[in-house]
């Protein structure tokens, strides 16, 4: 018993003595919704001016070849337990409001691998990955604090959101959802969301404790549409028009004045990591959650320009991540990675940068990225399984290190399957700011940290290696329908235009891309029932969307019943102990 213990001592005493050589990193994930690939300046146009995303990406790493999940839901679950979302029933359609799914509560989160480590997690913003009952809210799933909305997406200014009357086809159920952990806040109704959350994360920043590292994942509104699924929330709808009235679509003039005022929350949490000395040992993470929704359902004009498809679709312009990462601890800066990367990948690769053995892991499909960011190394990572939706009948598989893609079926009968967005190149467009980057906030905070300042022909060199916006990307006449198989060479072809699945000599790829799939096809977890719960309707709450199932934790009889089982445990590991010694 002694010696076990001697053993334990030695190991706390060496534990202290590591992390006082080196502090965990700050983490901090800023998360766009429905951003597309043309929306951000750095990506070739410069419609929409994001000097802070632009000086974020580089003066760290602009990943090139980074892929998401098609949606929300998808995506947010992929991001949080490095699983791909067939295997939690998250492929699909994303959640409603009212629905009884979520996260599977055996799977841990990144919050949760994280608290493991010692840090101090707070989510600001949207969650989406369900709230039928307690347990499945973000403070019981590894998060401290929750500023912000259970649901996929709220009013800008009001915070209230539908879902279908599982009643009456033609009424909604309509509740308010902004909560601090969960107080509804009703006194911020009116306040817009965008500064509303940059605000509580600035916070958080300043209200800090340094003993401990700070896992911040800022979840933004921005830029899906809100309220009804149609409004595009800015503060001042004329002055919008009017700054960016070389933009033809008036619409696309709000969506690009909200993505804007997102890229300056950006430089407020950078500014804020700065005043507090806490940028010198952080990794700020940038990217969005899918593609641009150019049309259709929740349309918010935004550009996955010159990539095919939209989101929903497993074609780049819905999965081919937008995505940049800084910090002073990457010992390469100021480059493009080409290498491939997956948003399972996240779960790991922070671990692994927060000092945790990623075998504690267990079997995630993610793996550790940190040393191909940090170092450009090549990755171990030769695959991705873009996603298998099962009830609505569309996969997709990437292959041979991102060259190959093979897709089996499409979203809604081929329904977002051509190409849209904007380009941002037209003659009527501005040029592009360089001085504008160099003087953002991000940018100033960056240069306090370096003896090698960004600089201007950097900027050209790093924009012009990750635009893939020029002449021969689109030619639509090639186009096929593709609602069959489809097999696609992104090297050649990143626009997805000509189907390759009849090449002679390309017969072996399709094989094995399809033998992947069907392995794959055998992990599935049926994603059950999309039913909005009757009992969930918030007139039973006040006008709020409140958890109102008790779920199988709350039990009194299964709290006891763990509570007795870990008990055991201790007493049997600690029996085995002393009949070692
Ligand atoms: C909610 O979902 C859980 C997990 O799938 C299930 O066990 C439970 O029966 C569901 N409850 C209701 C009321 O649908
Ligand atoms: C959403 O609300 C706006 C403003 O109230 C209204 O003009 C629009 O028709 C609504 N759209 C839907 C889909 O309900
Ligand atoms: C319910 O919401 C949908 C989509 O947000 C909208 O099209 C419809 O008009 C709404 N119906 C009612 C009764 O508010
Ligand atoms: C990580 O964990 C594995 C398995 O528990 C162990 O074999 C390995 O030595 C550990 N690595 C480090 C660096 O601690
Ligand atoms: C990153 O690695 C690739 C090869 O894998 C190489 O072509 C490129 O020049 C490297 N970039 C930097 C900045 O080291
Ligand atoms: C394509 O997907 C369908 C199901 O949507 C499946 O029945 C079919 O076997 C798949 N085709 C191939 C070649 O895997
Ligand atoms: C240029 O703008 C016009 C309308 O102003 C539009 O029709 C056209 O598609 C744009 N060109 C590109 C390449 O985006
Ligand atoms: C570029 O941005 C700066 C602000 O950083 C502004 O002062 C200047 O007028 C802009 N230049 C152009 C050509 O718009
Ligand atoms: C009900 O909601 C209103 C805001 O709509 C709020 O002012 C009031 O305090 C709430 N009542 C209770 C009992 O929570």
């Amino acid at each position: 018993m002694f010696r076990t213990n001697l053993a334990v001592l030695l190991c706390l005493l060496l534990n202290v003595v590591y992390t006082e050589k080196r502090k965990p990193p700050n983490i901090i994930i800023i998360l766009a919704d429905d951003v597309g690939w043309n929306d951000i300046s750095l990506h070739g146009s410069s419609q929409i001016p994001t000097p802070n995303i632009d000086a974020l990406g580089y003066n760290g790493v602009i990943l090139d070849k980074f892929y998401t999940q098609q949606t929300c839901t998808p995506s947010r679950a992929a991001l949080l337990t490095g699983t791909y979302p067939i295997k939690l029933g998250l492929q699909g359609i994303p959640l409603n409001a009212g629905e009884n799914r979520s996260l599977p509560q055996h799977t841990p989160t990144l919050a949760e691998r994280l608290k493991e480590l010692g840090y101090s997690n707070h989510l600001v913003g949207k969650w989406h990955l369900g709230a039928a009952c307690k347990e499945h809210t973000p403070t019981k799933r590894g998060f401290d604090t929750h500023f912000g909305y259970w649901s996929g997406f709220v009013g800008y200014f009001n915070y209230e959101v539908s879902a279908p009357s599982p009643l009456d086809p033609k009424q909604n159920f309509t509740g308010f959802d902004l909560r601090d952990n969960f107080t509804p806040q009703w006194g911020l109704k009116g306040q817009y969301a965008t500064e509303l959350f940059t605000k509580k994360s600035v916070e958080i920043i300043k209200k800090h404790k340094d003993e401990t590292p700070l896992f911040l994942m800022l979840s933004h509104l921005a830029g899906h549409t809100g309220y009804n699924g149609t409004e595009l929330g800015v503060p001042d709808v004329d002055a919008a028009n009017k700054k960016y009235s070389y933009i033809e679509s008036i619409e696309r003039r709000s969506y690009a004045d909200l993505v804007n005022i997102m890229d300056q929350s950006v430089g407020e949490i950078v500014e804020a990591l700065s005043d507090k000395g806490m940028l010198e040992n952080s990794i700020v993470l940038f990217f969005s959650d899918n593609g641009a929704q150019t049309e259709g359902l929740y349309q918010n004009f935004g550009s996955s320009w010159p990539f095919r498809g939209l989101k929903f679709t497993l074609f780049e312009g819905g999965v081919r991540g937008t995505g940049v990462l800084y910090s002073p601890l990457l010992k390469n800066k100021k480059y493009v990675n080409r290498q491939l990367i997956h948003i399972t990948d996240f779960l790991p690769t922070f671990y692994s940068a927060a000092g945790g053995n990623v075998s504690n892991l267990g079997d995630i499909d993610g793996i550790d990225q940190w040393e191909v960011i940090s170092g450009n190394v090549s990755t171990k990572r030769t695959e991705i399984l873009i996603n298998i939706d099962e009830e609505s009948g569309y996969s997709g598989v990437l292959g041979y290190g991102g060259r190959y893609k093979l897709l089996n079926g499409s979203f809604s009968n081929g329904l977002y399957n051509g190409y849209y967005g904007d380009s941002g190149r037209n003659s009527t467009d501005p040029s592009y700011n360089i001085t504008n980057v160099l003087n953002s906030p991000t940018n100033l905070a960056i240069n306090k940290l370096t003896i090698k300042p960004l600089e201007k022909t950097t900027i050209e060199k790093l924009r012009k290696e990750i635009d893939i916006g020029s002449g021969s990307c689109r030619s639509i006449n090639r186009l096929y329908l593709c609602n069959d198989l489809c097999l696609f060479d992104l090297y050649v072809d990143p626009c997805e235009t000509e189907n390759l699945i009849n090449d002679k000599n390309l017969r072996d790829v399709v094989k094995d891309l399809n033998k992947k799939y069907l392995s794959y096809l055998k992990e599935v977890v049926p994603e059950g029932s999309h039913n909005v719960d009757p009992e969930s309707d918030p007139k039973r709450f006040n006008g709020t969307w409140e958890y109102w199932l008790k779920c199988d934790n709350d039990n009194f009889f299964n709290v006891m019943q763990k509570w007795l089982f870990n008990l055991y445990r201790q007493f049997a590991s600690s029996v085995l102990k002393v009949f070692i010694i």
